[in-house]
This record gives structure tokens, sequence and C-alpha cells, in this order.
């Protein structure tokens, strides 16, 4: 039961921590305060004192710290209403009785709890007998193993009222059932029936794992291809993520948490061994579902599709975290391959694919500028001072104001660098770019990146190859579709040269022809002329013919590829090499194993 805090504070004031103390105590007084023996240690010299002015003890050899409750409850091995029913006595005060309207609240819920685990634990039993089947073959079809089967609790939720028939047999009250939504009421006198019917079911567990919710999912076509229980009670769903109470220690091992969009994506991703993943329940992320997020890491990694659908997902999820955000905490994004979801690029990629996305994720920061340049036309001055403008309003909705300033400087910075070619500019403040990834973080080895993350350990051969990698998608941008992805997930070391990367993408990407004249004018109008004339010379051709513009396409994919292997490789020689000397000062199986198998990925790009 709950005390009020008036109730409490009455106590407190009824009886001063030495009247209490001293029966236990023998206390004397000295200044403000009483000393005595420490009941709680076997002491010699008094170091135990009571102040009543400020209600609390202190015993300053075990450093025991509290007030009159703790100190019976320490004492006199009590719980905590006990103690507050003794000391209630004593001060003269009668307990209060418990809100009968709130014992009814509490003694409700926990039948709603028990008939929703009753009907979960039904629908994983029913998954198992020969009506399952055809949902049992659904979750293997769909690579799941038993045992991600019986952690997640799947289930099936057979057709016919079976559910009701069960848990009224069983006792639960027919209201109990509607309150639950298990069952729906039937209209016009009908009789009640199951909500959910030939389903497969994911359960949805609250913070403490018990379920309070479904989602049956059809098999094969039909709609809504989830069914989700409506709020009740027990579930809402704006305040729970899926899969948290099974995710949470990983999450909390791996300081480190990712958001998915859908069931399937969480449970597949624990499947691929990545057990840290959680999902808004078929919704936007809510502002308490981002607070949640908050109090487990500083920055939870969103996971969106990469199309249209996703980056509208990810732009609301910018807009949520924005105002939001204080030091050191944020959000970082990973871009999936355009039309793929987690569960899509792990089935067909493996789960390494899956790693490389999330290591390859990139800031907030990163998204929002992304964002607000996708939006607006950079050709004109006055296009310019527009984009500028929306670039601040964008930083002005950040409430803290530390986080803004830091913003504001790294984004005038860019801007900066985006219009004032000639300059000589000084290094700015990466935004995430080449962010060097600590070479253990946690328990697990780190899993080396296919598109490296940055310029941070870029050899002047590797500027290079970016420059021949840039140079031949801008004289043949019908190779784009072979090479979309590599990359729009590198960053050159070059922070002009990506800029180049960047508006080179973002135009193509708007495109239906894809052209070489109009992109360079494109780019040209951008005020990278300059950059284009040297980046499009003898300088890169000499070392690569097949990114001239009149190169045979075949041959510039083939040069693409390449190249880009061994751009590949001589990242992952640095990464190697990195290890190598961390092997000397930490020997450990992780280290070992890490390089086993950035090994292996390097015999994958000389083989190939
Ligand atoms: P998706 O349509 O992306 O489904 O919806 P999915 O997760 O990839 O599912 P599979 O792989 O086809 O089985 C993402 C999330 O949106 C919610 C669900 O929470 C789903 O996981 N959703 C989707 C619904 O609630 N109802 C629907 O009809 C569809
Ligand atoms: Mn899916």
């Amino acid at each position: 039961m709950n005390f009020s805090p008036e109730f409490l504070d009455e106590i407190r004031n009824r009886l001063s921590v030495s009247s209490v103390v001293a029966r236990r105590v023998k206390l004397t007084k000295r200044g403000r305060e009483f000393v005595g023996l420490s009941p709680f240690s076997n002491e010699k010299t008094p170091s135990f004192t009571v102040n009543d002015e400020k209600g609390f003890y202190h015993c300053f050899s075990t450093n025991e710290h509290g007030d009159v409750f703790t100190f019976l409850m320490k004492t006199q091995n009590l719980s905590f209403p006990e103690a507050v029913e003794r000391l209630a006595e004593e001060a003269g005060l009668e307990m209060p009785r418990a809100d009968p309207r709130e014992v009814a609240v509490v003694e409700r819920a926990v039948k709603l709890r028990e008939a929703v685990e009753a009907a979960c634990m039904f629908f994983q039993a029913a998954l198992q007998k020969p009506d399952g089947a055809r949902a049992l073959d659904y979750l293997h079809g769909r690579g799941l193993g038993d045992e991600i089967i019986q952690r997640y609790r799947l289930g099936y939720a057979p057709s016919g009222n079976v559910v009701k028939t069960e848990l009224l047999r069983r006792g639960f009250a027919e209201d109990v059932l509607l309150e639950t939504r298990l069952i729906s009421e039937g209209k016009e006198g009908r009789e009640s029936f199951d909500f959910f019917r030939d389903r497969v079911m994911f359960p949805i567990f609250d913070a403490r794992g018990r379920p309070v919710a479904f989602g049956g999912r059809v098999m094969g076509e039909g709609e809504p291809k989830y069914l989700n229980s409506p709020e009740t009670p027990l579930f809402h769903k704006g305040g729970l993520l899926y899969g948290l109470s099974l995710a949470r220690p990983s999450v909390l091992d791996k300081s480190q948490v990712v958001v998915c969009e859908g069931y399937m994506d969480v449970i597949a991703m624990a499947q691929a061994g990545l057990t840290n993943a959680v999902a808004p329940l078929g919704t936007a992320l809510t502002e308490t579902q981002l607070e949640m997020l908050w109090k487990l890491v500083p920055e939870p990694i969103m996971c969106f599709d990469g199309d249209k659908a996703g980056q509208r997902a990810a732009a609301r999820a910018a807009g949520l975290a924005l105002p939001r955000l204080k030091p050191g905490l944020s959000l970082q994004f990973a871009l999936l391959p355009s039309g793929q979801d987690p569960d899509d690029l792990i089935r067909r990629s493996g789960a390494d694919a899956m790693t490389q996305v999330l290591n390859g994720s990139i800031p907030l920061s990163e998204v929002v500028w992304r964002q607000v340049l996708a939006e607006h036309q950079t050709d004109t001055p006055e296009r310019r001072a527009g984009f500028e403008r929306a670039v601040l309003e964008r930083v002005g909705g950040i409430d803290d104001q530390s986080v803004r300033d830091q913003y504001r400087m790294v984004f005038k910075d860019r801007l900066r660098d985006m219009f004032q070619p000639q300059r000589a500019r000084t290094p700015r403040n990466d935004m995430g770019r080449g962010r060097g990834r600590p070479p253990f973080r946690g328990k697990t080895p780190p899993v080396p990146m296919a598109i490296r993350p940055g310029p941070a350990r870029v050899l002047p051969v590797d500027r290079l190859r970016e420059r021949i990698l840039l140079a031949t998608l801008i004289n043949h941008p019908e190779i784009l579709g072979h090479i979309e992805d590599r990359l729009g997930a590198m960053i050159l070391a070059d922070s002009r040269l990506d800029s180049v990367r960047q508006s080179a993408l973002m135009h193509l990407s708007h495109q239906l022809d894809l052209d070489s004249q109009t992109l360079r004018a494109h780019l040209d109008g951008l005020g990278y002329a300059r950059d284009l004339e040297s980046l499009l010379g003898e300088d890169t051709y000499v070392h690569a013919s097949f990114a001239r513009p009149n190169a045979e396409p075949v041959k510039a994919t083939e040069g693409w590829d390449d190249t880009f292997g061994w751009y590949q490789r001589s990242g992952l020689e640095a990464d190697l090499n990195q290890l190598r000397d961390n092997l000397a000062v930490n020997p450990t199986d992780e280290t070992v194993a890490a390089m086993n198998s950035l090994a292996e990925q390097m015999n994958q790009y000389t083989h190939e």
C-alpha cells in the first residue's frame, strides 16, 4: 500500500529521531547533535550521530544513514509498512485506510494480467499442436529457431472462439476477457468472440517482461498484416518498446540499443545474435519512448529503411529528438539499403551485413544537415541564403543552449566550407566523420567495417582511390545502381570532395536520366566547379583510364569495383595493424578473434 508523503511527514514531525533511537542506543547531547555507540557495528568510541533538526542519523563507521523509518527497519528487521505502522501508533496517528478504489484497481489489474498470461501460454501451446503446424512452419520458414520462438513466446491463435472458451472454462470472467481485449463485444446482442483468429501471435511484454498485449500476424496475404491489441488498462503502446525486457541485459552490456520498425526485425536481430534491438509498436517513436531509450544509453541507434518511408520516419525521429537534446544525449541513424528492413537484410546478406550497417550509422547532426539540404537548392545567392536560414532555424529548435551553440558553430563552419571554396579552410569540427571507434567497446570485439567510416587512417594512396571512385561516378552516372550503396556509405577524407559526393548522390537520386553533363552543371552550380576541374583531369586519369569520360561503361564498372576492393583492403590492413599494436599490450582472446575475422575479410577482398 502507498502512504502519502503528508502522512509520513506527520510521523516524522511527531517523533524525533533521537527519541526513537534512544530506545536502543544511549545518546549524549553534543552541540546540536546526539552521539552514541553505533548499533550497526561493534565499536568502543562513539561514531553514531543523530540530528533532530535534519531528521536523520548517520553512522561514521558503517556509513549507515537514514530516518526514523529506516532505523526501525534496520535495527528490528521490519518491512517499510511495518515500520510505518509501529511508528504511527507511537505517534498517536491512525493508519490511513487503503483507498478502496485503489485496491480495486490493483486487484483488477492482477486479474487482467493473469488472463493475458493464460492466453499467452495457450497460444504458445497451440503453436505446438497439429492446428498450429502451419504457423510453426511459417515461423521456421522465416528463419526462426525453436529457442527464439520460446524466448519471445511466439504462439498461434486458432480460428473460432477457442481462447474465450478455454479462459472461461478456467474461471476467468467474461468482462475480464473483454477488458484485456482478448475477446470483442458481439454486436446487436450477439455473443462476444475471439479478437485474434488464425494468426501467428507475438506477445508484447511490459518493462518487467509480463505479457500485456499481442500483435497477431496473418500468414500470407490478408488485412491487416498485423492486428494489434487496442489500448487496455495494461497496455499503453506509446509507453512501451517491443522487446525491451528481453533486450535490456544486452543493451546495458553493450551500452547500445538499436531501434527497429517491427516485431520481426527485433526477433530476426535476436536470432542473428544482435540481442539489443527494440521497436516502437507500429507508430512513430513517442516522447516517452525516446526518454526511455535515453535512460538506457546516451546515443540510441535508429534503424530505418533507406526508402522514402524510412527517410520520413528518420525525419520524424530527428524532429522529436532535436528540441530534447541534452549535452551527451543524441541519436544515431543507421540507414539500410532501400527497400530492406533488418529482417530482410539479415536473411539476404547475413548478420555481418547488419552489423556493418550499424557500424556505419551517422550522427543526428548529419541527418539534420542532409534533410535541410535535400529540401533546398543552393545555386543562387538568394537560394543559398534561404538554405542558410533554414539550417539555422532547425538549430534554433534545440532547447538546450550548449547543444544549440555547438550545432550552430558546426553548421556555420560547414556553410562556410560549402559556399567559399577559395578560402583557406581551417580543419573543421567534424560531425561524426571519422568517428574513431575505440578498439574495444564493452565485451564485443570490434567488427570491422566493410565500408570505412572516415578519414582517420586514410593513406595518400587511398586519397587517390577516393578521387578515382568519385570521378568515375561523375563521368559515368549510369553505374549508380551498381555502386550506390557502397559510395553512399563512404565518407571521403577530403571533406570538400565528400560534399561533392553527397551532392552528386543526392542529385542523381532525384534524376530519371543519369547524365554526366547535367550532373556536372548541377555541381558547378553548387560552387564545386574548381573542385571538379582538379578532380576530373589527367592527375586522376593517369591512374585509372576507366574513369575517363569516354571509357566503356563496363570498364568503368569493373574499374570501380577493383579500386573499391583495394581501398577496402588497405583500410582493413590499417585496422589489422592497430589490432596488432593492441595485441602487444592487451593480448586477449577478443583481440585474436577480431584479427582473425579481419584477416578473413581481407581474403575476401583479394580473391574477389
Ligand atoms: P512492416 O509492414 O514493415 O512489417 O511494419 P514488418 O515488421 O516488416 O513485418 P513482416 O516482416 O512483413 O512480418 C512494421 C511494424 O508496423 C506495425 C507492426 O508493429 C510492424 O512490426 N504494423 C504493420 C502494424 O501494426 N499493423 C500492420 O498492419 C502493419
Ligand atoms: Mn519485414
